[in-house]
């Protein structure tokens, strides 16, 4: 096994403290609108698997898929980016982070976890300071659907099948 983690983080950004005890991702050059950002790696694991695991590890992990979470076990720098309800980070399927706008050397690396998130694994008030801050993060926030409009084409793909059969008039 390489000893290092199991995420990658683009050499234009890097993770340090945002508080006295939570981390974010920061742009240290200037960065163009579609580049990549970051893609997250690890272990996938069962709801049920992942359910038992510690808080901690839970809330470094993203939601692949309806029963199906990847799970960082070697944590590294993009594992630490941020939601914002205002974000300039976008997926782009699964596990890669795109940047949905030309971002700034200095400005926070961010996504919106409406775009992956599909259960309350990870709910929390958000601190974003957005204007238009929904104030809590939930797993439920994709299905706004002001929401499907401003992401398109930036729901992990799980989410986007949801989204799709809601069109359709069906129910998820
Ligand atoms: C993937 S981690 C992000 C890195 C985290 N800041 C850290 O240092 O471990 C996700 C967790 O960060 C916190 N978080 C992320 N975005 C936030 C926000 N906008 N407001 C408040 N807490 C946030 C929440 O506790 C969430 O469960
Ligand atoms: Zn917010």
């Amino acid at each position: 096994m390489l000893n290092q983690p199991t995420c990658y983080l683009s050499p234009k950004a890097t993770a340090r403290l945002k508080t006295h005890r939570e981390y974010g991702v920061y742009a240290i050059a200037p960065i163009q609108k579609e580049e990549m950002l970051a893609m997250w790696g690890g272990e996938v694991v069962t709801q049920e698997t992942f359910e038992t695991l510690p808080e901690r590890l839970r809330r470094l992990s993203i939601q692949i898929e309806e029963n199906l979470f990847l799970v960082a076990l070697n944590e590294g720098p993009s594992d630490y980016v941020n939601h914002s309800c205002e974000p300039n980070g976008g997926l782009s399927g699964q596990i890669e982070l795109v940047a949905l706008r030309d971002i700034a050397a200095g400005e926070e690396i961010t996504f919106d976890y409406a775009m992956s998130d599909g259960s309350d694994y990870d709910e929390f008030k958000c601190e974003c300071g957005a204007p238009a801050c929904r104030g809590t993060v939930r797993g439920t926030d994709w299905r706004d659907p002001a929401l499907w409009e401003k992401y398109a084409g930036h729901f992990s793909p799980y989410l986007q099948r949801r989204i799709e059969k809601i069109k359709r008039g069906e129910t998820v």
